[in-house]
């Protein structure tokens, strides 16, 4: 006798799209379909793939020029900056606009984003998930914008860019390569701490006045 059939299972409607190795995928194929800065913020706010998007009001890319040399990547968007649809504009960004200026660096000498592009809610980390599915963009960012050097602020971004899951104090102030697809040559990166971090700990502020003073001078010397 046959078994009657089970009924179906009901059916999990996601509300919000779930980061996973598909949406990893279609991340790659459309960053890399882009060939240009505004193609590709044009992109990402068209990516339904990442979760984030659901729950952010703005989509944070960048801010900055493109055209400077130097690229700083940050860990995501807090409240501000998803307010005002750009990164470090809140109080870790004025502390990294002070910083950057104690070395003659202002945001026409620089170009500033994150390892994801939406805000996490509450402010929380971002899931692994959602920093590998924002990858592809932030690769094809870096692609395109070809920096002669690029800072890691901070432990994610660090881990994110080299692959390296050593504690952002132990790599801080050692310049590293990083390999972008896309990109023949590798590119010189110098990871350092978060400033929001900085803002909790200023004691370690002499690490960071370190870590600008090699900057500068990797800088001048390009
Ligand atoms: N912290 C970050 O990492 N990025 C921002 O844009 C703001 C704060």
């Amino acid at each position: 006798v046959a078994a009657a059939p089970l009924p179906s299972p009901p059916v999990a409607r996601a509300a919000i799209p779930m980061a996973g190795p598909t949406q990893v995928l279609r991340a790659q194929e459309i960053a890399a379909a882009c060939t240009t800065l505004d193609e590709l913020r044009a992109a990402l706010a068209a990516f339904d793939g990442c979760p984030l998007a659901a729950t952010a009001t703005n989509l944070v890319f960048n801010d900055g020029n493109p055209d400077s040399g130097l690229m700083l990547v940050g860990e995501a968007p807090g409240a501000e900056e998803d307010r005002a649809g750009r990164p470090f504009t809140g109080a870790a960004g004025q502390l990294l606009d002070r910083m950057l200026a104690s070395i003659g660096i202002d945001r026409t000498r620089c170009l500033v984003t994150n390892t994801v592009f939406w805000r996490p809610p509450g402010n929380r980390s971002p899931t692994e998930a959602e920093i590998q599915v924002c990858l592809p963009f932030l690769h094809r960012q870096i692609a395109l914008v070809r920096p002669r050097h690029l800072v890691l602020l901070g432990g994610p971004a660090a881990k994110a860019l080299t692959g390296s899951a050593a504690g952002i104090t132990r790599i801080r102030g050692k310049w590293t390569q990083v390999q972008v697809p896309g990109l023949d040559a590798a590119i010189a990166a110098l990871p350092m701490l978060h400033p929001a971090y900085l803002l909790a700990s200023p004691g370690a502020k002499r690490e960071a006045w370190a870590d600008l003073r090699a900057l500068r001078r990797s800088i001048d010397a390009a």
